[in-house]
């Protein structure tokens, strides 16, 4: 998708550590508490009735965890996850098979749920709220319609974009739960514990470096270690100290806020062509030559939660961080008396 440092989208070198290092159970998994806390409880319930676990649905800005958390509960509850994706299911008949081949309590993984085509997500309604499957046989005046029994089982969907998913399929999730940002204390946390599993040693200060400019995401705290891992490797003696952290992270042009060229350049933009905004997201992405989405999905979450950027009616704007950040006097109020 984008091959930026800071972006916590998943680029194909991630694929290959990820596996190694995602968490297994609730009590691995750092942070989210309010989100882990409710699903010990909704899966121990669960288990305590012997039922399946009501269907989940997991949305949040990519890399913080929602593919994770969807294997955890699967180990957790104790069954196999089977896992898709939305834009890989092309004919009903695939996901008729998946469902159908799902055994008591078993999990159905569908990443990027809001990216099912729309008859395949009729498939789902019945599915998931009378564990049947309607399927139409035959066709013209012959055609009729026969349900076919489906075992109990639960359905896991994950999403960046929740406002993109439809009300009846929304309305069918027993279990939702938002992902935020992961706060630092947790971001270093996940780095030390990445940094063991990949037997690098590293100086307690020097995560706490590399959990700053993590923004808040742990997809992208485990890519900036790997990236300085190699730089303590080849510059240094291979251990990471404080000033092999800021060594590298400046070489790979990350600040200590772990914004790059894009944000900068997003939050210049909005400063010196619209004078702080209110600017609208479409004159925004034409400005700076990204896609709409690619503001809103990727670059925007982060900005805002760190307090770099408002959103409002009228459009963002930038705040007094924004200027204070890039060295600009924000203007004054009455700024036209001058
Ligand atoms: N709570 C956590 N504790 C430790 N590591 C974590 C945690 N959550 C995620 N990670 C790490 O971050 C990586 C990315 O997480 P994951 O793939 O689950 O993100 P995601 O939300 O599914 O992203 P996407 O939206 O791109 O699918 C994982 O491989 C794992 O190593
Ligand atoms: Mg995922």
């Amino acid at each position: 998708m984008t091959d930026r440092m800071v972006a916590g989208g998943r680029v194909e070198e991630d694929a290959q550590y990820e596996a190694g290092l995602r968490p297994r159970s609730l009590n691995e998994y750092i942070g989210q508490d309010r989100v882990r806390d409710n699903l010990e409880v909704s899966i121990a319930a669960a288990r305590g009735r012997s039922e399946a676990l009501d269907h989940v649905l997991l949305y949040g800005p990519p890399g913080l965890g929602k593919t994770t958390l969807a294997y955890v509960i699967g180990n957790e509850m104790g069954v196999p996850v089977r896992a898709t994706a939305g834009p890989v299911i092309e004919k009903p008949g695939d996901l008729a098979a998946m469902l159908t081949n799902l055994q008591q309590h078993e999990v159905l993984f569908i990443d990027e749920i809001h990216r099912l085509p729309p008859a395949i997500e009729e498939i789902l309604y019945p599915a998931m709220e009378d564990y049947e499957l309607d399927i139409v046989i035959g066709q013209g005046p012959s055609a009729r319609s026969v349900k076919v029994p489906l075992q109990r089982f639960t359905l896991i969907g994950a999403t960046t974009r929740a406002g993109l998913l439809t009300s009846p399929l929304r309305a069918r999730f027993g279990i939702v739960h938002r992902m935020d940002f992961y706060a630092l204390q947790d971001m270093e946390e996940i780095v030390r514990r990445s940094a063991r599993i990949l037997g690098v040693s590293m100086d307690h200060a020097a995560g706490r470096e590399v959990a700053m400019r993590s923004r808040g995401t742990p997809r992208i705290a485990n890519r900036l270690l790997r990236r300085v891992r190699d730089y303590a490797q080849v510059r240094a003696d291979g251990r990471i100290t404080v000033d092999v952290a800021h060594a590298a992270m400046k070489l790979l042009e990350v600040d200590d806020q772990g914004f790059d060229e894009i944000d900068r350049k997003l939050l210049r933009t909005i400063i010196e062509k619209f004078s702080g905004g209110p600017v609208g997201v479409n004159s925004l992405a034409a400005a700076i030559s990204e896609e709409r989405d690619a503001i809103e999905d990727i670059y925007e979450p982060y900005l805002i939660q760190a307090g770099f950027l408002d959103r409002t009616p009228r459009g963002r704007i930038a705040t007094a961080r924004a200027y204070e950040y890039l060295g600009v006097t924000a203007p004054e109020k009455d700024s036209r008396l001058w």
